[in-house]
């Protein structure tokens, strides 16, 4: 299962731009630096090489990028799998070719038909890639101003790892005060993102996630944490009204279990060994399980929205919720960090400093 992402633009540029004045041009070199992935593989196939710095088309901006960050999302692209994706993604070759769809960074360019947004605006949002790379070209849509006293770096962080957060939880699971949630997966990107946004819908937090990761989720505001290395959530007697599940590794039964009578079960993931279609047929008899019972099943693919990326940066902004990263890398460390998150044990977010 994957993010939606915006996949029509092609992350480098193939037409001539459409340009209103920019901020300095002087200032754009006509190539940049970018962590390339031109054919599907793991991190080795990806390489810093120089490209053609993009241009603004017609409904776009060029961003300057302050800071991009990798998700999950960007190890599907890279890899081509589930095999399906490759039906959008490029059959025989990735047409995304610079990974990072967050972005976080300032209008130097703003092309024909955009009134929304400004030379000089900070803004934040999901492209379809290119954040590993300095500037980008990017539909003005997928953007959002940056609130003031928020930092590119956590603006960043945020987009599709805490659109899903909150999706999963206020959107598919309708989490209200004082639902008790239990995320399973508590220590990714959308994991200590969905901690925190839990706690802000009010709800009460049990976070499921390894050893090295117990304390780190306390912090951010889990009430209670089950290390799965030692402990198991099933059998404790515990029952919750709401799963977010970002891992998918338990059968029907076992999440029926946790639940109460009306609880919401919210697949975010699910087990990724099926190389052709993922998890899907782990989806598909996990909603039948559900059927059969009065608590409900709830399987989604983020999608950002201006008004969720708007109320994110509100959160960002009254400090509740501060995006967890984990470290910050520049394109030397992209393969690195991509490979990470291909463990499948990322620990919060890795920050990409394109410049
Ligand atoms: N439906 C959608 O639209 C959508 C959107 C975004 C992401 N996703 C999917 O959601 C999943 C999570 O995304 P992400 O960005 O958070 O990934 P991530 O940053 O790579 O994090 C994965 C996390 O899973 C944890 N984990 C691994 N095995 C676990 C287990 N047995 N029990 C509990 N936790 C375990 C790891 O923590 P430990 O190191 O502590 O094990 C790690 O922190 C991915 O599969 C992604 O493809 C779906």
């Amino acid at each position: 299962m994957s993010h939606r992402s915006p996949t029509t633009e092609p992350t480098e540029p193939t037409e001539p731009a459409d340009l209103q004045p920019i901020a300095d041009p002087a200032s754009i070199a006509p190539t940049m630096p970018a962590a390339v992935a031109r054919r599907y593989g793991t991190a080795d196939v990806v390489a810093i090489e120089d490209v053609p710095t993009p241009q603004a088309g017609k409904g776009q901006v060029l961003i300057q990028v302050e800071a991009s960050s990798l998700n999950a999302l960007d190890w599907h692209f890279l890899t081509g799998t589930p095999y399906f994706l490759r039906l959008i993604a490029g059959l025989r070759r990735p047409k995304r070719t610079i990974h990072g769809a967050d972005v976080a960074g300032t209008v130097v360019a703003v092309g024909a038909a955009v009134t929304s947004l400004h030379i000089g605006d900070r803004v934040f949002g999901e492209s379809a890639g290119g954040g590993c790379a300095p500037y980008l070209a990017t539909k003005a849509e997928y953007l959002v101003p940056i609130p003031e006293g928020v930092s590119f770096h956590a603006a960043g962080a945020t987009p599709v790892a805490a659109i899903t957060a909150l999706q999963g939880l206020r959107t598919h699971s309708g989490t209200r005060p004082g639902d008790h949630v239990l995320i399973n997966g508590a220590a990714g990107g959308v994991g200590t993102f969905a901690v925190q946004i839990a706690k802000a819908l009010g709800a009460e937090v049990t976070a499921v996630c390894s050893t090295r990761n117990v304390d780190m989720v306390r912090r951010l505001g889990a009430d209670h944490v089950v290390d799965y290395t030692t402990d198991d959530f099933v059998p404790g007697g515990t029952r919750f009204d709401v799963m977010l599940d970002n891992v998918g590794n338990r059968s029907a039964a076992d999440c029926i279990s946790v639940l109460r009578p009306a609880g919401r079960y919210v697949a975010v993931s699910g087990p990724k060994e099926n190389r052709w279609l993922g998890p899907v047929g782990h989806l598909v008899r996990t909603r039948f399980a559900f059927r059969r019972t009065d608590a409900t099943f709830h399987q989604f693919t983020a999608s950002s929205t201006p008004e969720d990326l708007m109320f994110l940066g509100e959160l960002l902004a009254s400090g509740r919720v501060v995006p967890e990263i984990q470290r910050t890398v520049g394109l030397d460390g992209v393969a690195d960090a991509l490979a990470e998150i291909g463990s499948g044990h990322a620990r919060a977010k890795i920050v990409v400093v394109p410049t």
